[in-house]
């Protein structure tokens, strides 16, 4: 294990399973990583570890690989059927959690919460003005969301509580979308959204998939937010638009090279910036690592695990 579980999950895995766990600072030094898994028949990872063909020819008694998230860009899919190893995640359980917390940077941005947070903690609030930190309504406001997987349609139903128009767009049309939601092709998404919420997994197809082209359709007025993964967005795009206000804020739970977020962008007021939380509360963590474990266990003892990565679906939903 690459983290320190938490004890109920890591006692379930005990019964079944001699484990070494790394507990130093995260993320686990590649070199030490390599070193462990010469040995290793199983693997805990976190979306920070890159599993790739290296890591798979270091490892020749590996079967199974547990990501303890739902995304899994950081594991060659390729390499890891190569070498026979099945993969799995964490889908479902962090769902709701997630969608929390979009519609929180939704609104966090459009009410432009970080400014008023940070005026008051300053003291450089002097009391109520007319025009103070005017925002723009999300209630009975057009949410475009991009990639009507699960989280995104989590989304979509906490919109239909603020009487929201949503529009989705997807690479394939869905048959049954939720009730409400009607598909857009993505350039007319991005132009009728006043909030535009991304939901695709990171694959090659749709990184920077929001770029200056798509930016630049948007309204003024728009507030994008992503929970997904940072390099869907151009970040460099995004923050140019956002200096010189071609958007009028975002919330961002993810950027393109974690942790590392650019000074030009954290200087922005009109952007929301969290630490990559959207699954964090302690209830959906706790699921997250209770079904790695029954991932884990049923990959090592040769059962069909509940949430086994194929190949061929690396381009799913989220
Ligand atoms: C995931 O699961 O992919 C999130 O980014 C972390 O919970």
């Amino acid at each position: 294990m690459t983290f320190p579980l938490p004890a109920s999950a890591a006692r379930a895995l005990a019964r079944d399973a001699r484990i070494r766990t790394y507990r130093g600072p995260q993320p686990i030094p590649r070199n030490v990583l390599l070193a462990e898994v010469e040995r290793a028949d199983g693997l805990l990872c976190l979306l920070t570890e890159r599993v790739d063909a290296a890591l798979f020819a270091h490892a020749p008694r590996l079967r199974a690989v547990a990501n303890y998230a739902v995304g899994y860009n950081n594991i060659d899919l390729a390499a890891a059927a190569a070498h026979d190893v099945v993969v799995t995640n964490t889908p479902d359980v962090l769902t709701e959690t997630t969608a929390d917390l979009a519609f929180a940077l939704m609104m966090a941005a459009a009410r432009r919460l970080g400014e008023g947070e940070r005026l008051v903690r300053a003291g450089r609030w002097h009391g109520w003005e007319p025009d103070q930190l005017l925002g723009h309504d999300v209630h009975g406001a057009t949410l475009g969301i991009v990639g009507l997987g699960r989280i995104g349609a989590a989304v979509a139903r906490r919109a239909r509580g603020f009487d929201m128009r949503v529009l989705y767009w997807n690479r394939r049309r869905l048959r049954r979308p939720p009730a409400g939601a009607r598909y857009a092709p993505l350039p007319a998404l991005l132009a009728a959204a006043d909030f535009v919420s991304i939901h695709v997994p990171l694959a090659a197809e749709t990184r920077h998939l929001i770029g200056p082209r798509e930016l630049a359709r948007m309204k003024r007025t728009a507030v994008l937010v992503n929970t997904s993964r940072g390099p869907v967005v151009d970040e460099m795009a995004l923050t140019r638009a956002l200096a010189r206000r071609r958007i009028a804020a975002a919330g961002l739970d993810v950027f393109e090279h974690e942790p590392r977020v650019p000074p030009t962008l954290r200087r922005l007021p009109n952007v929301v910036l969290a630490p990559h939380i959207g699954s964090a509360t302690t209830a959906t963590r706790t699921a997250m690592a209770e079904l790695s474990v029954t991932n884990l266990v049923a990959g090592l003892t040769g059962r069909e695990p509940p949430n086994r990565v194929r190949l061929s679906a690396a381009s799913g939903r989220a």
